[in-house]
């Protein structure tokens, strides 16, 4: 979809995501888990898009499909305007491989241990026939970036700390020069002081460079400073996405206002009395509540609600709910 802006030009979203469903595990004559279920999102060029939700409700497998390390089962990624899903034109997927990079919560994943760290940074650049002068001039530039001095290339993964490796696995994600980063808890095994740190390196390189992020968390406080946007997911599918202030000030849908009374990070302006605690398990995604998926545990669901799926409906500008009763807590 693209936007009208005030002036009269068409803007195109850099990275589009619609009509998403991923099921694992299907076959014939048996139904799989359906760990993302009819999401569509868009990431404009260097926008933070903010994407929470408990373990388990397929922020990863978005993001997997999101850098297409995924095909989805349903709908549609489109970069730049250009199908990426259906037999894409290989030039423009090799465009999209390097325009679109990923970092996980574990660095080691983008690092081999067995190797100085500065080869496997440069590992994307020779893998598309970079010449070895340019991959060393952009080694320098991609360690200077991250914080990290340039005699680090020659070291090996395992003398570096957690913080220090996850800034290699950034380098390596910028080496190729992106314009999307999708950040998969990039700071959730880190110790908070050194997450701080790191929030603030994204911050700079984005402001810098501009690149959009799709950035996973399970932990609202942490997306909340970065994101313009934030949806948050709830069993495969997003239940609100808003304005990162409105959401976090006024949230529409029961689930995102239990979510946010749960951060107990010092300064979150939720008075004790007011924490929401959820009744229930969350459901398998193999077992998804008829009518709306968070009907099993909402304090507001009645029988319409156990029935009948309420779609995503904007309640503001940019603000979209699925809820049949958005804003009411009680
Ligand atoms: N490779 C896989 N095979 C089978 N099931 C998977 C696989 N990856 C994830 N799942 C399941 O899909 C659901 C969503 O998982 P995931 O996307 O990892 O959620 P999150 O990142 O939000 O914790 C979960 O039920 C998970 O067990
Ligand atoms: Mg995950």
């Amino acid at each position: 979809m693209s936007d009208t802006q005030l002036d009269g030009t068409v803007s195109e979203p850099l990275l589009e995501l619609s009509g998403i469903g991923h099921e694992f595990g299907r076959r014939p004559g048996h139904s799989g888990i359906r760990a993302v279920d009819d999401v569509s999102l868009t990431l404009n060029p260097g926008e933070t898009v903010g994407l929470v939700g408990e373990s388990g409700c397929g922020k990863s497998t978005l993001g997997r499909i999101a850098t297409r390390l995924y095909r989805p089962t349903r709908g549609a990624v489109r970069f730049e305007g250009r199908d990426m899903t259906h037999q894409p034109k290989s030039a423009d997927l090799k465009a999209f491989r390097r325009a679109v990079q990923m970092v996980f919560q574990d660095p080691n994943g983008s690092l081999n241990p067995r190797l100085p760290v500065g080869s496997s940074i440069e590992e994307p650049l020779r893998a598309r026939g970079v010449s070895r002068a340019d991959r060393r001039t952009r080694l320098s530039q991609v360690l200077e970036e991250v914080g990290l001095d340039a005699t680090a290339a020659a070291r090996y993964p395992h003398e570096f700390s957690g913080g220090q490796r996850q800034r290699l696995a950034l380098a390596r994600a910028l080496a190729p020069q992106p314009s999307v980063i999708v950040l998969d808890e990039p700071t959730s095994a880190l110790d908070v002081s050194i997450q701080a740190q790191i929030l603030n390196l994204l911050q700079e390189i984005q402001q810098r460079d501009r690149i959009a992020y799709l950035f996973i968390s399970h932990n609202l406080g942490v997306v909340r400073h970065l994101s313009e946007r934030v949806a948050v997911m709830y069993l495969g599918s997003i239940v609100e996405i808003a304005p990162s202030q409105q959401l976090f000030e006024a949230p529409q849908h029961p689930y995102s206002m239990a979510l946010l009374s749960s951060v107990l990070e010092p300064g979150a302006d939720t008075e004790p009395g007011e924490r929401i605690v959820l009744k229930g398990e969350l459901p398998s995604p193999a077992d998804v509540p008829t009518g709306c998926p968070f009907s099993s545990r909402c304090w507001l669901a009645d029988d319409h609600c156990r029935s009948e799926r309420p779609a995503l409906t904007e309640q503001a500008p940019g603000h979209l709910t699925a809820c049949h009763k958005p804003g009411s807590r009680s």
